[in-house]
């Protein structure tokens, strides 16, 4: 049971949703009308509040914006057929935002202004969540650095705002992604494993070259040797190899995907073979010649499952079986969107309604 907390609302004097057709917008450019804020000042959270969104005035000798000490978190509302809105694994992204507060030095989030803010944000913001069968509301909520200062050190002062945008398919197509052997996302000891504004930012130009070479993504292989395959782009990474999933394993150069977690779920609950160990991309082209690699896939919230038919190593383009053959990560693909819509038995209590 979670506890309100006291949340001062100014509602918008006029809605801009009759303006798009929030079934069909592109990803993370259409904002909901409201957003939600908590300051966080001498030592403790001070207040918190719903306003229109808007701009938020600030400084530019902002801490967050020199040394990076900004943290996020994805995840997503759903509405079914019958308009009932639900979030799909909501404490396991306030369990995460924690995580990432604590390696950045930051304070934590109490779940009652987490999961009070949004559960209010929701509910005035709910004519913007998607009722499509690919749509869902994407929520971004995310903890910035606000000292005005250019000392390095831990800020003092900090906000905590959620804002949100309706969604559809992060990825419209299948990706072609190529193992990247110079760069490196994470390393040992690092911040991989956790959602920090730098991680993405540093992957920016790897990225950019790979467009250039006709490829959406990257696989990040591991720092000291480029031998082990980690992530692809901002997704976990999945292999079905015969009848086995197989993903890297969790460590600190690695994000623990709550995507992740739910497909390997599936796959356990389902009878198969879920493997969390390293993986080489020997392995993966070995596997990829004597046809026993069936399918290839990354994970996010953002993306959900996105689907992999070409890999690009060494100059070379390896073609991935077809999609319409992926049994696994077709039926996840499906058994997840049913989760979510309400159509399937939520065996796993994943879905957190919003009465
Ligand atoms: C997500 O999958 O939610 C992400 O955070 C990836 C991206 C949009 C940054």
């Amino acid at each position: 049971m979670i506890d309100t907390i006291d949340i001062k609302i100014t509602k918008t004097s006029k809605s801009r949703v009759s303006e798009q057709d929030v079934n069909n917008v592109p990803f993370g450019k259409c904002f909901s009308d409201h957003m939600f804020v908590a300051e966080y000042a001498e030592g403790k959270w001070q207040k918190a509040y719903i306003q229109p969104y808007a701009d938020i005035p600030m400084s530019f000798a902002l801490s967050a914006l020199h040394y990076g000490q900004a943290i996020f978190e994805g995840m997503k509302a759903y509405k079914n057929e019958k308009g009932e809105v639900s979030l799909f694994r909501p404490l396991a992204n306030h369990n995460r935002l924690n995580i990432s507060a604590t390696r950045m030095a930051m304070p934590e989030i109490p779940e009652e202004l987490f999961m009070g803010g949004l559960i209010e944000l929701l509910r005035l913001d709910n004519a913007w969540i998607p009722s499509s069968e690919t749509g869902s509301l994407y929520i971004r909520p995310f903890l910035i650095a606000t000292d005005e200062a250019i000392g390095v050190r831990p800020s003092e002062s900090y906000k905590f705002v959620i804002i949100t945008c309706p969604a559809g398919k992060y990825y419209s197509e299948p990706v072609k992604v190529i193992v990247e052997q110079s760069y490196y996302r994470a390393v040992e000891g690092g911040v991989g494993y956790i959602k920090t504004a730098g991680n993405y930012g540093r992957s920016l130009y790897p990225t950019k070259i790979a467009l250039d070479k006709g490829y959406q993504q990257v696989i990040w292989t591991d720092a000291k040797t480029h031998q082990y395959v980690e992530e692809s782009g901002t997704m976990n990474l999945m292999f079905v190899i015969d009848n086995t999933v197989i993903t890297p394993q969790l460590s600190d150069t690695i994000l623990a995907g709550i995507t992740r977690d739910s497909v390997l779920s599936l796959a356990r609950d389902w009878g198969m073979k879920a493997e969390e160990r390293k993986i080489s991309v020997k392995e993966i082209f070995e596997a990829h010649e004597q046809g026993r690699l069936k399918e290839a896939f990354g994970t996010g919230t953002a993306a959900t499952i996105a689907q992999i038919i070409a890999i690009g190593y060494n100059d070379k383009e390896y073609a991935l079986p077809p999609v319409a053959e992926r049994k696994f990560s077709n039926k996840v693909d499906e058994v997840l969107r049913n989760i979510r819509k309400g159509r399937a038995e939520d065996k796993f209590h994943w879905m957190f309604p919003i009465k």
